[in-house]
């Protein structure tokens, strides 16, 4: 991808080395359900961690956990080295650099396109209306929404709606990038234009973890796949690996049935 509004300013640092995202023996309980048990995980800088794995099996929850919208019970997170577990850290200084992107694009209703997409960056981040809104429309552009700048969510399609909410989270430039099942309430003919969105920032070299059920596009776009189950990280490895030579039982059992199911 050539210049664009993304990659002025330099908008991802290069790798220092620290992983940008870091988990140390996570543990997250809902009452007495353990949720995330000793949940371990490095996502260098640049690359793609794809988490898979049963309903219930925690990537939410380790998305949120990440994201601080839960408190984790023991262990520790680190984003870009910093403990960001820390009782005495800012938790909006730190939201401020991770975006997010949930199955339900949660666009404001009564916003236009480019209002949802240069809010954060004029209130929270200072960004004059001017520059906001100049970049948002470069976003646009590229995420194949031109000409939409003026629209109100309701009069785009799910996919449309699904892309601008990506705009919005990347707008800001995030440190990291999480994304929750972002195409699970898409038709499926508007699948594959959000998945295009999201290789193409993978191709910028934007750090993402993401949680999915399209194991296809998790195998072709992943540097890591990390399969949970009941809340462990059973296995991980490069997606060749995990998808191609699994070692583990529950991780061939989980993807001989999507290959049942036809997912696969
Ligand atoms: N707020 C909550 N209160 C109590 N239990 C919760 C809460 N959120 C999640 N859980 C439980 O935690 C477990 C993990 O849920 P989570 O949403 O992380 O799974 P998931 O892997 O994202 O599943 P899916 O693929 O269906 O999205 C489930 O058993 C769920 O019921
Ligand atoms: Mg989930």
């Amino acid at each position: 991808m050539t210049s664009d509004a993304l990659s002025k300013g330099s908008p991802w640092p290069l790798p220092s080395g620290e992983p940008v995202l870091r988990l140390e023996a996570v543990r997250k309980t809902y009452g007495s359900a353990v949720v995330l048990r000793d949940v371990a995980l490095e996502v260098p800088a640049h690359s793609v961690t794809a988490l898979i794995g049963a309903s219930g099996s925690g990537k939410s929850t380790l998305l949120r956990c990440a994201n601080l919208l839960e408190d984790v019970d023991d262990g520790a997170i680190f984003l870009d080295g910093e403990e960001i577990t820390d009782p005495r850290i800012d938790q909006d200084a730190v939201r401020r650099r991770i975006g997010v992107v949930f199955q339900a694009y949660n666009l404001f209703p009564h916003m236009t396109v480019l209002d949802n997409i240069t809010l954060a960056p004029r209130r929270v981040h200072k960004v004059p209306r001017d520059r906001a809104e100049t970049e948002a429309r470069e976003l646009l552009d590229r995420l194949g929404l031109a000409g939409r700048a003026g629209e109100y969510p309701d009069r785009l399609s799910g996919g449309q709606q699904q892309r601008v909410a990506i705009a919005r989270a990347v707008a800001t430039r995030p440190r990291l990038l999480l994304l929750d099942e972002v195409t699970a309430a898409l038709d499926p003919e508007l699948v594959g234009e959000v998945l295009a969105v999201i290789r193409d920032l993978k191709d910028e070299g934007m750090t993402m973890v993401i949680a999915t059920h399209e194991m296809a596009f998790a195998r072709d776009v992943a540097d890591q796949v990390c399969f949970l189950d009941a809340g462990v990280i059973l296995e991980r490895g490069t997606a060749d690996r995990v998808f191609g030579a699994p070692a583990e039982q529950r991780t061939r059992d989980f993807l001989s049935r999507l290959t049942e199911a036809g997912r696969l």
